[in-house]
């Protein structure tokens, strides 16, 4: 492979080496258990090795089936809340057009992608309506559980739509169901024959990016999809290593963990780079939902550089210093752009003419590291060599592996999410209750 995921750690007096050195007995323990399949959540470690044991056959049928939805659709419409989303959305972002939401405009043969039922919002069903239109449409409902509202509410009015234009039999070929053993999504896909890809049951949503759930959208796509699964397997056997020092994942978990423990409670994700908006996202559900529970968790947020320099630069400079930033650095791109002269040099920047904005980009990521070490912010820094298919696999299980050790250092379990049924509850209650009144 072209390059490393590389991390490194700007001590800056923050952290002595004598306590990474005492953390290290508590992530050998923690890898042990892990490893072994005894903690808490272990019902839910299919991912750990998942990029192992994905059959071929799977990534064949998943191959099959995005080039049958090539063909026919002008527009696929994949519906999915939380880790039934927020992968596929990450990568389409990160590996496609800035602008096109497929490859590119040129490689674009294949259906524009649009996504549904991550919210409740009538304005945004609305437009994306209008949007699509009379094209041809496909769509992949994806819900482990079958039962989320929103992406159940979503695929009704989409079920509606497609019955309503190519009739119940042809509309049927039109719909893909992604979802868990059993559930009611995966009860009506059989009844009415859709496709359907499994989520297994050992793999949580939100580490599920590598499974059908991200991959159907990604080969829609045209991203190489075997590229991210063998970006993975290398991430799989890298970050098994058991010392933190030859294992950046659990090298990252430990710092992060010293940190929690000196009150810094707020992990920033500082990216420099538009396209990782929504691996930003993918990552704060990741350890939002991992982390964050029996009163405990470092807050996981996100920075888009250099745009957020002018809005929470400030904060993070200067603010209360309960904060500690993660800085995504991408190392290089193919899409290069030369600063232009001007002849009267009225900006009085000249003296970059000829350089990159690359160059530019670099030097503010450094600038800003510094200030912000010296501004009394601890800084970590994870430099990605560049944007393939592979290195997102990797990365992708770069930070899964770290969230796992960082959830067993924190002593939580890292694979549930009760909280989560909390506004769930209330909300069903509300709905039910103001119906009945009308
Ligand atoms: O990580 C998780 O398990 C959750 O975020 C789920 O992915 C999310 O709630 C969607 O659930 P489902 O796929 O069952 O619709």
């Amino acid at each position: 492979m072209n390059g490393e995921i590389k991390f490194a750690y700007d001590s800056g007096g923050f952290v002595q080496e004598h306590e990474l050195q005492a953390f290290e007995t508590q992530v050998r323990a923690a890898h042990e258990v892990l490893h072994s399949y005894e903690g808490l959540g272990r019902e839910y470690l299919g991912w750990l090795d998942w990029p192992l044991h994905c059959s071929r056959d799977e990534i064949d049928k998943i191959l099959h089936v995005a080039a049958e939805i090539r063909k026919r659709a002008e527009v696929f419409v994949v519906i999915g809340i939380g880790g039934s989303y927020l992968g596929a959305r990450s990568a389409l972002e990160l590996l496609g057009h800035t602008f096109f939401n497929n490859l590119s405009q040129e490689k674009r043969r294949g259906p524009q992608i649009f996504f549904a039922g991550n919210n409740l919002s009538s304005r945004y069903l609305t437009h994306l309506l209008e949007i699509i239109g009379e094209k041809e449409l496909v769509i992949n409902v994806i819900s482990k559980s079958g039962t989320t509202l929103e992406p159940a509410l979503a695929f009704r009015f989409f079920k509606t739509i497609l019955e309503k234009r190519y009739g119940k039999r042809r509309a049927r070929e039109r719909i893909i169901a992604t979802t868990g053993e059993k559930g009611a999504l995966r009860n009506l896909a059989r009844q009415e024959g859709y496709e359907i890809f499994p989520v297994p049951g050992d793999i949580g949503g939100r580490y599920s990016v590598l499974t059908a759930v991200g991959l159907l959208p990604l080969a829609v796509a045209g991203i190489d999809i075997m590229g991210i699964m063998s970006g993975a397997r290398r991430g799989c056997r890298l970050y098994s290593e058991e010392r933190p020092a030859d294992n950046p994942a659990y090298r990252y978990a430990m710092l992060r963990q010293i940190l929690y423990r000196k009150g810094k409670v707020i992990e920033l994700l500082a990216s420099y780079e538009p396209s990782f908006y929504y691996f930003t996202e993918w990552w704060k559900q990741l350890f939002g939902e991992s982390e964050g529970k029996d009163q405990k968790g470092i807050l996981p947020a996100g920075l888009n550089f250099t745009t957020d320099l002018h809005s929470l630069g400030q904060f993070v400079q200067d603010g209360y210093r309960n904060i500690f930033v993660t800085t995504l650095w991408l190392e290089k791109t193919p899409e290069e752009q030369e600063i232009p002269p001007l002849a009267e040099d009225i900006d009085g920047l000249n003296f970059l003419a000829g350089k990159t904005l690359q160059f530019v980009n670099k030097n503010a990521c450094t600038g800003t590291m510094r200030a912000h070490s010296d501004g009394g912010v601890p800084n970590l820094k994870i430099t990605i060599p560049e944007l393939t298919p592979r290195v997102y696999g990797q990365l992708v299980y770069f930070f899964e592996k770290a969230c796992a050790m960082s959830g067993y250092l924190l002593g939580v379990n890292p694979f549930d999410q009760p909280g989560v049924e909390a506004y769930k509850k209330n909300m069903f209650e509300l709905l039910r209750s103001n119906n009945r009144e009308g």
